[in-house]
Protein backbone atom coordinates (compact mmCIF):
# COMPACT_ATOMS: atom_id res chain seq x y z
CA UNK A 1 0.00 0.00 0.00
CA UNK A 2 1.14 3.76 -0.63
CA UNK A 3 0.14 6.42 1.93
CA UNK A 4 0.37 10.05 1.01
CA UNK A 5 1.04 12.43 3.33
CA UNK A 6 1.13 16.23 2.98
CA UNK A 7 2.03 18.66 5.32
CA UNK A 8 0.29 21.48 6.90
CA UNK A 9 -2.02 23.41 4.60
CA UNK A 10 -1.81 27.09 4.84
CA UNK A 11 -4.41 29.28 3.88
CA UNK A 12 -6.33 29.63 0.63
CA UNK A 13 -2.69 29.36 -1.31
CA UNK A 14 -2.24 25.89 0.62
CA UNK A 15 -5.49 24.82 -0.98
CA UNK A 16 -5.07 26.09 -4.21
CA UNK A 17 -1.77 24.16 -4.22
CA UNK A 18 -3.86 21.12 -2.97
CA UNK A 19 -6.16 21.64 -5.71
CA UNK A 20 -3.71 21.81 -8.46
CA UNK A 21 -1.62 18.97 -7.15
CA UNK A 22 -3.01 16.39 -5.10
CA UNK A 23 -4.62 14.41 -8.23
CA UNK A 24 -2.13 14.53 -10.21
CA UNK A 25 0.63 13.44 -7.37
CA UNK A 26 -2.00 10.24 -6.14
CA UNK A 27 -1.81 9.33 -9.80
CA UNK A 28 1.85 9.31 -10.46
CA UNK A 29 2.76 7.51 -7.11
CA UNK A 30 -0.21 5.24 -6.90
CA UNK A 31 -1.64 6.09 -3.76
CA UNK A 32 -4.14 4.33 -1.52
CA UNK A 33 -4.50 6.45 0.65
CA UNK A 34 -4.09 10.21 1.03
CA UNK A 35 -3.62 11.84 5.15
CA UNK A 36 -3.84 16.21 4.93
CA UNK A 37 -2.81 18.06 7.69
CA UNK A 38 -5.30 21.07 7.94
CA UNK A 39 -4.68 22.70 10.83
CA UNK A 40 -3.82 25.66 9.31
CA UNK A 41 -6.44 25.71 6.22
CA UNK A 42 -8.62 28.46 7.57
CA UNK A 43 -6.58 32.43 7.14
CA UNK A 44 -3.71 30.37 8.96
CA UNK A 45 -5.53 29.26 11.67
CA UNK A 46 -7.78 26.04 12.53
CA UNK A 47 -10.50 24.63 10.37
CA UNK A 48 -13.78 25.16 9.60
CA UNK A 49 -16.63 23.06 7.44
CA UNK A 50 -16.10 24.35 4.04
CA UNK A 51 -12.34 24.61 4.09
CA UNK A 52 -12.54 20.90 5.38
CA UNK A 53 -15.09 19.62 2.57
CA UNK A 54 -12.39 21.55 -0.23
CA UNK A 55 -9.47 19.16 1.37
CA UNK A 56 -12.03 16.17 1.12
CA UNK A 57 -12.89 17.14 -2.54
CA UNK A 58 -9.26 17.63 -3.66
CA UNK A 59 -8.58 13.90 -2.61
CA UNK A 60 -8.11 13.52 1.72
CA UNK A 61 -8.74 10.46 2.96
CA UNK A 62 -8.14 11.59 6.69
CA UNK A 63 -7.88 14.99 7.92
CA UNK A 64 -5.37 15.88 10.65
CA UNK A 65 -5.28 18.88 13.32
CA UNK A 66 -2.55 20.07 15.73
CA UNK A 67 -2.35 22.73 18.32
CA UNK A 68 -4.78 25.32 16.13
CA UNK A 69 -8.01 22.58 16.39
CA UNK A 70 -10.07 24.89 18.36
CA UNK A 71 -9.23 28.31 16.95
CA UNK A 72 -12.60 27.92 14.64
CA UNK A 73 -15.82 27.76 16.88
CA UNK A 74 -16.98 25.37 14.16
CA UNK A 75 -14.71 22.73 14.68
CA UNK A 76 -16.08 22.04 18.11
CA UNK A 77 -18.95 20.27 16.41
CA UNK A 78 -17.64 19.63 13.27
CA UNK A 79 -14.75 17.25 14.77
CA UNK A 80 -18.65 15.32 16.17
CA UNK A 81 -19.67 15.45 13.08
CA UNK A 82 -16.76 13.67 11.08
CA UNK A 83 -15.07 10.57 11.96
CA UNK A 84 -12.05 11.00 9.19
CA UNK A 85 -11.20 14.66 10.68
CA UNK A 86 -8.39 13.77 13.72
CA UNK A 87 -7.65 16.21 16.40
CA UNK A 88 -4.74 14.82 18.43
CA UNK A 89 -5.66 12.30 20.67
CA UNK A 90 -3.53 13.35 23.86
CA UNK A 91 -6.31 16.47 24.73
CA UNK A 92 -7.94 15.66 28.28
CA UNK A 93 -10.62 13.45 28.28
CA UNK A 94 -13.86 15.20 27.29
CA UNK A 95 -12.60 17.25 24.27
CA UNK A 96 -14.73 16.94 21.41
CA UNK A 97 -14.04 15.08 18.41
CA UNK A 98 -11.43 11.77 18.23
CA UNK A 99 -7.65 11.64 17.94
CA UNK A 100 -7.80 8.02 15.63
CA UNK A 101 -9.90 6.29 12.89
CA UNK A 102 -9.47 3.52 10.82
CA UNK A 103 -10.26 3.48 6.84
CA UNK A 104 -9.84 0.85 4.70
CA UNK A 105 -7.51 1.32 1.91
CA UNK A 106 -5.72 -1.92 -0.95
CA UNK A 107 -7.78 -4.17 1.18
CA UNK A 108 -6.16 -3.53 4.37
CA UNK A 109 -7.39 -1.57 7.78
CA UNK A 110 -5.40 1.52 8.40
CA UNK A 111 -5.81 2.94 11.66
CA UNK A 112 -4.70 6.87 11.43
CA UNK A 113 -3.83 8.75 13.88
CA UNK A 114 -2.63 12.58 15.27
CA UNK A 115 -0.91 13.40 18.28
CA UNK A 116 0.94 16.54 19.38
CA UNK A 117 4.28 17.35 21.23
CA UNK A 118 4.87 18.89 24.70
CA UNK A 119 7.80 19.95 24.24
CA UNK A 120 7.31 23.89 23.64
CA UNK A 121 4.38 23.86 22.83
CA UNK A 122 1.95 26.15 25.05
CA UNK A 123 -0.52 23.43 25.68
CA UNK A 124 -0.02 20.70 28.53
CA UNK A 125 -1.65 18.19 26.90
CA UNK A 126 -1.41 14.33 28.03
CA UNK A 127 1.36 12.28 27.35
CA UNK A 128 1.38 11.30 23.54
CA UNK A 129 3.57 8.74 24.15
CA UNK A 130 1.66 7.04 26.70
CA UNK A 131 -1.27 7.81 24.56
CA UNK A 132 -0.39 6.02 21.39
CA UNK A 133 0.50 2.68 23.58
CA UNK A 134 -3.10 3.01 25.05
CA UNK A 135 -4.25 3.32 21.43
CA UNK A 136 -2.43 0.52 19.84
CA UNK A 137 -3.74 -1.31 23.16
CA UNK A 138 -7.05 -0.74 22.51
CA UNK A 139 -7.29 -1.30 19.01
CA UNK A 140 -5.26 -4.50 18.88
CA UNK A 141 -6.92 -6.72 16.51
CA UNK A 142 -8.94 -3.96 14.75
CA UNK A 143 -6.25 -2.43 12.32
CA UNK A 144 -3.35 -4.10 9.78
CA UNK A 145 -1.39 -0.57 9.55
CA UNK A 146 -1.23 2.18 11.63
CA UNK A 147 0.29 5.66 10.95
CA UNK A 148 0.60 8.40 13.06
CA UNK A 149 0.82 12.61 12.22
CA UNK A 150 3.02 13.54 15.13
CA UNK A 151 2.32 17.45 15.26
CA UNK A 152 5.50 18.94 17.48
CA UNK A 153 7.81 21.66 17.80
CA UNK A 154 10.84 19.61 19.09
CA UNK A 155 13.22 17.66 16.76
CA UNK A 156 14.10 15.68 20.13
CA UNK A 157 10.66 14.92 20.80
CA UNK A 158 9.33 14.12 16.53
CA UNK A 159 12.63 11.49 16.87
CA UNK A 160 11.88 9.82 19.91
CA UNK A 161 8.36 9.15 19.03
CA UNK A 162 9.68 7.49 15.90
CA UNK A 163 11.85 5.16 17.77
CA UNK A 164 9.82 4.33 20.37
CA UNK A 165 6.72 2.88 17.51
CA UNK A 166 9.87 1.26 15.83
CA UNK A 167 7.62 -1.89 14.64
CA UNK A 168 4.65 -0.60 15.59
CA UNK A 169 3.68 1.80 13.19
CA UNK A 170 4.09 1.92 9.22
CA UNK A 171 4.83 5.85 9.37
CA UNK A 172 5.59 8.37 12.17
CA UNK A 173 5.47 11.64 10.21
CA UNK A 174 6.36 15.17 11.68
CA UNK A 175 3.88 18.46 11.19
CA UNK A 176 3.71 21.88 12.55
CA UNK A 177 7.00 23.09 12.02
CA UNK A 178 6.55 24.15 8.51
CA UNK A 179 10.07 22.94 7.51
CA UNK A 180 10.65 20.12 5.31
CA UNK A 181 13.67 17.78 6.89
CA UNK A 182 15.77 16.07 5.01
CA UNK A 183 16.03 12.69 7.12
CA UNK A 184 13.26 10.28 5.42
CA UNK A 185 14.31 6.94 6.39
CA UNK A 186 12.79 3.80 6.93
CA UNK A 187 13.92 2.59 10.97
CA UNK A 188 15.31 -0.71 10.96
CA UNK A 189 12.28 -2.09 12.86
CA UNK A 190 10.05 -0.91 9.70
CA UNK A 191 8.80 2.08 10.58
CA UNK A 192 8.85 5.27 7.91
CA UNK A 193 10.31 8.33 9.90
CA UNK A 194 10.28 11.95 8.79
CA UNK A 195 11.39 14.85 11.55
CA UNK A 196 8.64 17.40 9.78
CA UNK A 197 6.88 17.20 6.24
CA UNK A 198 7.00 20.83 5.58
CA UNK A 199 4.11 23.49 4.81
CA UNK A 200 1.62 23.56 2.13
CA UNK A 201 1.03 27.36 1.17
CA UNK A 202 2.88 30.45 0.18
CA UNK A 203 6.43 29.81 -0.25
CA UNK A 204 7.66 33.54 -0.02
CA UNK A 205 6.50 33.81 3.51
CA UNK A 206 7.60 32.74 7.28
CA UNK A 207 5.89 29.70 7.96
CA UNK A 208 3.25 30.70 5.54
CA UNK A 209 2.42 34.36 7.40
CA UNK A 210 3.26 37.36 5.51
CA UNK A 211 6.70 38.05 5.89
CA UNK A 212 6.88 41.87 7.01
CA UNK A 213 4.53 41.30 9.75
CA UNK A 214 6.70 38.64 11.06
CA UNK A 215 9.77 40.58 11.20
CA UNK A 216 7.87 43.61 12.93
CA UNK A 217 7.48 41.40 15.37
CA UNK A 218 11.15 40.51 16.13
CA UNK A 219 12.11 44.05 15.79
CA UNK A 220 9.62 45.96 17.53
CA UNK A 221 8.67 42.80 20.27
CA UNK A 222 5.14 43.99 19.94
CA UNK A 223 2.04 42.10 19.22
CA UNK A 224 0.99 41.62 15.17
CA UNK A 225 -1.91 40.73 13.76
CA UNK A 226 -0.35 37.49 10.91
CA UNK A 227 -2.17 36.81 7.97
CA UNK A 228 -1.43 34.32 5.40
CA UNK A 229 1.29 35.05 2.74
CA UNK A 230 0.39 35.90 -1.11
CA UNK A 231 2.88 34.90 -3.99
CA UNK A 232 4.76 31.57 -5.61
CA UNK A 233 3.65 28.61 -3.21
CA UNK A 234 4.93 25.21 -2.59
CA UNK A 235 3.26 21.69 -1.80
CA UNK A 236 5.13 19.14 0.64
CA UNK A 237 4.40 15.52 0.96
CA UNK A 238 5.94 12.38 1.38
CA UNK A 239 5.12 9.23 0.26
CA UNK A 240 5.41 5.89 2.47
CA UNK A 241 4.80 2.27 0.73
CA UNK A 242 4.47 -0.78 3.16
CA UNK A 243 4.54 -4.57 2.54
CA UNK A 244 0.68 -6.64 3.37
CA UNK A 245 2.28 -8.97 5.54
CA UNK A 246 3.40 -6.88 8.59
CA UNK A 247 2.21 -3.93 7.70
CA UNK A 248 5.04 -2.22 7.87
CA UNK A 249 6.99 -0.12 5.44
CA UNK A 250 9.58 -0.56 2.76
CA UNK A 251 10.22 2.71 1.32
CA UNK A 252 9.52 6.27 2.19
CA UNK A 253 10.13 9.65 -0.59
CA UNK A 254 10.00 12.91 0.46
CA UNK A 255 8.08 15.48 -2.32
CA UNK A 256 8.80 19.20 -2.39
CA UNK A 257 7.60 20.84 -5.35
CA UNK A 258 7.89 25.18 -5.33
CA UNK A 259 6.64 26.96 -8.26
FE1 LIG B 1 0.92 23.54 14.47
Amino acid sequence: MRILMVGDVCGRPGRQMLREHLPKLRRTHRIDLTIVNGENAAGGFGITPSVYEEIVACGADVVTLGNHTFDKREAMTLLDEEPRLLRPLNYPAGAPGQGHCIVQAAGQRVLVANAMGRVFLPMDLDCPFRGVDALLEQQAGRYDVFFLDFHAEATSEKEAMGWYLDGRAAGVVGTHTHIQTADDRVLPGGTAYLTDVGMTGPSESVLGMDRAAVIGRFLSQLPARFEVAEGKRQISAVVVETEPERGLATEVQRIFIRE
